[in-house]
């Protein structure tokens, strides 16, 4: 049996990715994602993006490659890990554009998860359970 991980990481957007190029990078992950059992979520804003992966180990080696796309920079790895169920089992690759004003909304009531929130995009190091909560968050209310 292979065992489940997740990896977490975020990146700058790098000016040149349009809506456009996002559209390509939605095409690569449907084209490519399901034949290696891997699901997850995109999220994406002005200036940048959260991806969630889900599947075997070998999902440090998609994130190698992600890594160098030219349509982002400083990529910071949050979190690799063993998981024990799939927690957007239903998504190839869901993604959500996110605006600084929901952010700031949706993270208002609760100081705790404003300031992991604040961390996750200034790249600073968080613990993966965190992380991934305030992703199931963000993707089914944001
Ligand atoms: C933020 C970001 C996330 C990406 N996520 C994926 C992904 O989950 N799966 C994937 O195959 N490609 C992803 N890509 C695109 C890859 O870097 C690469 O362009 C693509 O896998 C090449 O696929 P192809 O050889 O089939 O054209 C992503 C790119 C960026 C910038």
């Amino acid at each position: 049996m292979t065992s489940l991980y997740q990896l977490v990481y975020t990146s700058l957007r790098n000016p040149s990715c349009n809506e456009q190029e996002i559209e390509k990078i939605l095409d690569a992950c449907r084209k490519n994602n399901p034949s290696k059992n891997v699901t997850g979520i995109l999220l994406h804003s002005e200036n940048h993006f959260i991806q969630y992966l889900e599947g075997d180990k070998d999902i440090i080696k998609l994130y190698d490659l992600i890594k160098d796309d030219n349509r982002h920079r400083r990529p910071v790895l949050l979190s690799y890990g063993p998981l024990k169920e799939r927690v957007f089992p239903s998504w190839h690759m869901g993604y959500k554009s996110l605006n600084k004003e929901r952010i700031n909304f949706l993270t208002a009531g609760d100081q705790r998860e404003k300031e992991v929130f604040q961390s996750i995009i200034k790249g600073e190091q968080q613990s993966g359970s965190g992380a991934i909560n305030l992703l199931v968050k963000f993707f089914h209310k944001g």
